[in-house]
């Protein structure tokens, strides 16, 4: 019998590569999202992660029909940027839905049919959680949220055989730049400049980014690992600037930061 894999967020960018990826190694895969993709032999639920009741038909769907759930990739995300100034609550509350409480809804339906699996749960954060990112700062604030739930959730899932992983990607070249929102409010002169100069600098850095199949590989191989890490950034230049951020003093890293992202 197949091994029955569900993808957040499949209908575009990362969960899309992942469920063709997925498919080619002889997966069943079913793809959430609130929109339908397009990938042949993908079995699309809409559901919107934002909305318990939605995960939990669809979950109750997925069982019903597949009789088994092994691997459950919550991959489903948002960005906005701006000014933490400027930023309107409901932007905060829109990005921590999905980044953050979608994550944690999923998790809390997927558990009890891990528990029959011994399954495993792979949580999308992003280097963007370690290296925090000015004008992204609510985007940060969500990813490495997702990393302490993670660690915490491996913790308390251990004697049930459930294994809890965070993939970290750097820029990868998806639709994310595209739909990343835009402030709200726009940010007065004092802001101004340097926002444009710093969303122009991630959007040419995503532009230029590795290919979302990369991070499916590293997702896949996670899969396959019978004690996976508790996380894995993806791509040795983010492993080293993540490995070199840990060595160097928070000062230097924030001044770093800052000339990239803020000046
Ligand atoms: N691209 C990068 O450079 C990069 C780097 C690091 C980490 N990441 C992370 O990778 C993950 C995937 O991003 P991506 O780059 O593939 O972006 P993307 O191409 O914009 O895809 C985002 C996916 O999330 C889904 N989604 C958004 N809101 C949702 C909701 N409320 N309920 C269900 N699904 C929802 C979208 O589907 P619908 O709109 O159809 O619902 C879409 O399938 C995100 O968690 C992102 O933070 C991306």
């Amino acid at each position: 019998m197949n091994k029955v894999v569900v993808i957040t967020g499949a209908s575009s960018g990362i969960g899309k590569a992942t469920s063709i990826y997925l498919i080619n190694k002889g997966y069943t895969v079913y793809g959430l999202s609130r929109s339908e993709g397009d990938v042949e032999g993908c079995k699309y639920i809409k559901c919107d992660v934002t909305k318990k009741e939605e995960i939990e038909v669809a979950f109750n769907t997925i069982y019903d029909e597949a009789k088994r759930i092994d691997v459950v990739i919550n991959n489903a995300g948002i960005g906005v940027s701006g000014a933490i100034e400027y930023a309107t609550e409901e932007e905060l509350l829109d990005i921590f839905s999905v980044n953050v409480f979608g994550v944690v809804n999923v998790c809390q339906v997927a558990i009890k049919y891990l528990r029959e699996t011994k399954g495993k749960i792979i949580n999308i954060g992003s280097v963007a959680g370690p290296m925090t990112i000015p004008f992204q700062a609510y985007y940060s604030m969500t990813k490495t949220s997702v990393e302490s739930l993670s660690e915490a959730l491996r913790m308390e899932l251990k004697p049930f055989g459930i294994k809890v992983t965070t993939v970290l990607p750097g820029d990868t070249k998806t639709n994310f730049t595209k739909n990343r929102k835009a402030p709200k409010v726009a940010a007065d002169k004092l802001y101004h400049d340097r926002i444009i100069r710093s969303i122009r600098r991630m959007e040419k850095d995503e532009e230029k980014g590795v290919s979302p199949f990369k991070v499916s590989k590293v997702i896949y191989k996670v899969m396959k690992r019978k004690n996976p890490p508790v996380k894995v950034v993806v791509g040795f230049s983010y492993k080293f600037l993540v490995f070199l951020k840990r060595l160097f003093p928070d000062r230097l890293v924030n001044y770093i930061l800052y000339r990239l992202y803020a000046k």
